[in-house]
């Protein structure tokens, strides 16, 4: 292709995006197709809009009712305290067994975002995160899978979105290792969208190079169309699976396909049911579902004044207690609900520094944190909290399934992360009869013991032996 079709052009013109091509007579034949499509792949006028609602304040009025109105979450299972509570826990996970065992579960696991805090260079799937062997997150996440599918002899597929940031490394790093045992068909990766970044100044559409608009991840709500475009939502109905497992991929003590949780969902035929687990503080950095006018969203911490997040209900609770583990189950006839309304969750805008090329072609790589160049747009999976009917809560026991790798150091780091792995080891290992001293790592793959009980009774019947741990 020699010559810009005029339609493009003129749509550049009209949305003053027309230094998208300043660089045109330098590009292949390759380059221009790619840069074509990425721009007949850009909404310009949504774009726009977006941009200029950036610059405009949003309406700090709205956002306050919204908190004022806000009420701890109705509809939640709390964590077993009574002998009744136990019991209402023992037949949700045997209610959750069988969901397993007819084969209507699926899980999701969502693995295209770009890591930027953890700072490694590949998908963060291939993080090592084992305590003794180093195992990655999806090792971890296959073994728990193939565990599962072992105890409850069924066929669990696994559902991997990545994006173009980790697409390409986390198919050749599965086909390296076999997909973990688990048979190729029975895994299916599928990418999500992306969006452009803008110019925060002036709302024009970065470039990443020279025939390349700077593209990032359209956040883990770009899920439902990405599901829905890889024809994956079809084949989940041929396969009779009726509910979807979703988890993110940093935190490796998510119980996947937890027969509690699924259970849970399926006897009160929840549409999207989500795992939180109690704030440490009520200013900890953490997104909280509420009950806002009739329906549960998520309130994130920066909507929160520190007043407003100590703010307590009449049994003297704090409202915004419920923090969110992104651990949710969605029934799948919901996710083709909102696929078939188009599938575009809201978008939201982050300001971040992105790097780009200027008019000149030079490289600028802006890093005032204080003042980001551009705005980036995300799609959030929460937000399909109010649009379902029926939702449900049920609270996790942080410890235990909530230690999630985000940042490089400090809290919810590999640090923390590992030391959460050894420790859990340690307190199965302790309900076995076995000591362990607190200063030493020890590991149990998912195919040794999916839980303390597993754990005990290989142990006790030799199948395991403790000082292999
Ligand atoms: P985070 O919000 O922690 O983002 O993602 P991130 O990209 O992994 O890390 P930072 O913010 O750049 O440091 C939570 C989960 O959502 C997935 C991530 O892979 C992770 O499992 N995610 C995020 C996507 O799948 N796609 C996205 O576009 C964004």
């Amino acid at each position: 292709m020699n010559v810009i079709p005029a339609k493009v052009r003129e749509q550049l013109d009209n949305a003053s995006q027309s230094h998208l091509l300043l660089f045109w007579d330098e590009l292949s034949a390759s380059q221009r197709t790619s840069l074509l499509n990425q721009i007949d792949g850009t909404d310009l006028k949504m774009l726009d809009q977006i941009w200029r609602s950036s610059i405009n304040d949003d309406s700090p009025l709205d956002a306050t009712a919204r908190i004022e109105s806000a009420k701890s979450p109705g509809q939640v299972v709390g964590q077993p305290q009574s002998a009744a509570d136990i019991d209402r826990w023992k037949q949700a996970t045997r209610l959750g067994e069988r969901e397993l065992e007819a084969g209507s579960v699926a899980v999701i696991t969502v693995a295209g975002g770009q890591g930027s805090r953890l700072g490694f260079d590949h998908p963060k799937g291939m993080f090592p995160i084992g305590p003794k062997s180093d195992r990655t997150l999806f090792q971890i996440f296959a073994e728990q899978i193939l565990a599962r599918r072992r105890r409850h002899r069924s066929t669990i597929p696994w559902l991997i979105m990545t994006s173009d940031a980790t697409h390409a490394e986390t198919l050749e790093f599965l086909q390296q290792h076999n997909y973990f045992e688990l048979g190729e068909d029975t895994v299916h990766l599928f990418q999500q969208g992306s969006l452009p970044a803008l110019d925060a100044a002036t709302g024009r559409i970065l470039m990443n190079g020279p025939g390349e608009l700077a593209l990032s991840p359209d956040g883990h709500g770009g899920l439902v169309a990405a599901l829905a475009n890889a024809g994956l939502l079809d084949l989940l109905a041929q396969h009779g699976i009726r509910h979807l497992f979703y988890h993110q991929v940093d935190n490796p003590t998510a119980i996947l396909c937890d027969p509690a949780l699924i259970g849970f969902h399926a006897q009160q035929r929840s549409q999207l049911t989500t795992n939180v687990v109690r704030k440490v503080s009520p200013t900890e950095r953490m997104g909280v579902l509420a009950d806002i006018n009739g329906r549960t969203e998520i309130v994130e911490y920066s909507e929160l004044t520190p007043e407003q997040a100590e703010r307590c209900d009449a049994s003297g609770d704090w409202i915004f207690w419920a923090g969110n583990t992104a651990i949710h189950v969605f029934d799948r006839e919901f996710l083709e609900q909102l696929a078939a309304d188009g599938g575009k969750l809201p978008l939201h805008v982050a300001r971040k520094n992105v790097a780009f090329i200027d008019d000149r072609g030079a490289a600028i790589k802006p890093n005032d944190p204080a003042k980001p160049n551009a705005i980036k747009l995300e799609r959030f999976i929460f937000d399909a909290l109010p649009i379902a009917e029926r939702t449900l809560i049920v609270e996790g026991n942080r410890t235990r399934e909530f230690n999630p790798v985000k940042n490089r150091d400090g809290a919810d780091s590999p640090e923390t992360s590992r030391a959460a792995l050894s420790r859990i080891a340690r307190e199965w290992l302790a309900a076995a009869g076995h000591a362990v001293a607190d200063d030493r790592p020890v590991e149990i793959s998912p195919l040794h013991a999916l839980d303390a009980d597993e754990l005990a009774q290989k142990i006790a019947s030799r199948t395991i032996r403790v000082a292999d741990l």
